[in-house]
């Protein structure tokens, strides 16, 4: 079958993730999420390896990593991601992947922009930073992460800033991207939204 590209873009913790599974599974296309390429990197950083080389020298078991969803990985993604070097290291694995033959659904922060420009579906995922915030804590709280409401809305407001003014592939909404506003929405009514957009570039 032919290639089909989902971009899904969006600041963190908007439900891209949950969106982006929900689509993928529905048409039976494979998802990447991207963050976690950074996340892995932002990892091995932190293990005091330089970042550009950690991004050259990749490995699958990288992304197998329980630590990468910890609060200190999701900072020091963001700061490897500012990274000209370790962006251009992720590139070519993102565009093959997205045009892998049977559909592809990819969520991040540049697909729409700068990785899939030309992908068949676009959509930019948000909510407010205190919707997104009390759902990231939630979610912390159910891994047992020893944490409180303002540290994870200031976490998610200082990567939010970085991602979205770092010169290199910034967070923004593409031009052609339908925008879900999932503030005031049901997972399931974000879910349907998402996937009559796609449907709709069929
Ligand atoms: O999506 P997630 O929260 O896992 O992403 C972690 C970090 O990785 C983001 O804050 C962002 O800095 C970076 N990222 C990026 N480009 C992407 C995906 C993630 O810069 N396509």
């Amino acid at each position: 079958t032919q290639p089909f590209t989902v971009a899904i873009d969006g600041p963190a913790a908007a439900g891209k993730g949950t969106i982006s599974k929900a689509v993928a599974a529905h048409f039976g296309f494979a998802h990447l999420d991207t963050g976690l390429l950074y996340r892995a990197v932002g990892a091995r950083m932190l293990t005091g390896e330089d970042p550009i080389r950690a991004a050259q020298n990749l490995v699958a078991e990288d992304l197998d990593n329980p630590d990468l969803r910890s609060a200190d990985v999701a900072q020091a993604a963001s700061k490897v991601a500012v990274i000209p070097e370790v962006r251009s290291a992720l590139l070519d694995f993102q565009r093959a992947f997205a045009r892998r033959a049977g559909g592809a659904v990819l969520d991040g922060r540049d697909i729409g922009t700068v990785i899939c420009p030309q992908a068949e579906a676009k959509l930019f995922v948000t909510a407010s930073a205190e919707v997104r915030a009390q759902r990231r804590f939630a979610e912390l709280q159910e891994r047992g992460a020893d944490t409180d409401f303002d540290t994870v809305l200031a976490d998610v407001n200082a990567r939010d800033a970085r991602d979205s003014s770092r010169a290199d592939a910034p967070l923004a909404q593409a031009e052609d991207a339908v925008l879900i506003d999932t503030s005031d929405m049901t997972i399931d009514a974000a879910v349907a939204q998402a996937i009559s957009a796609v449907e709709a570039r069929r």
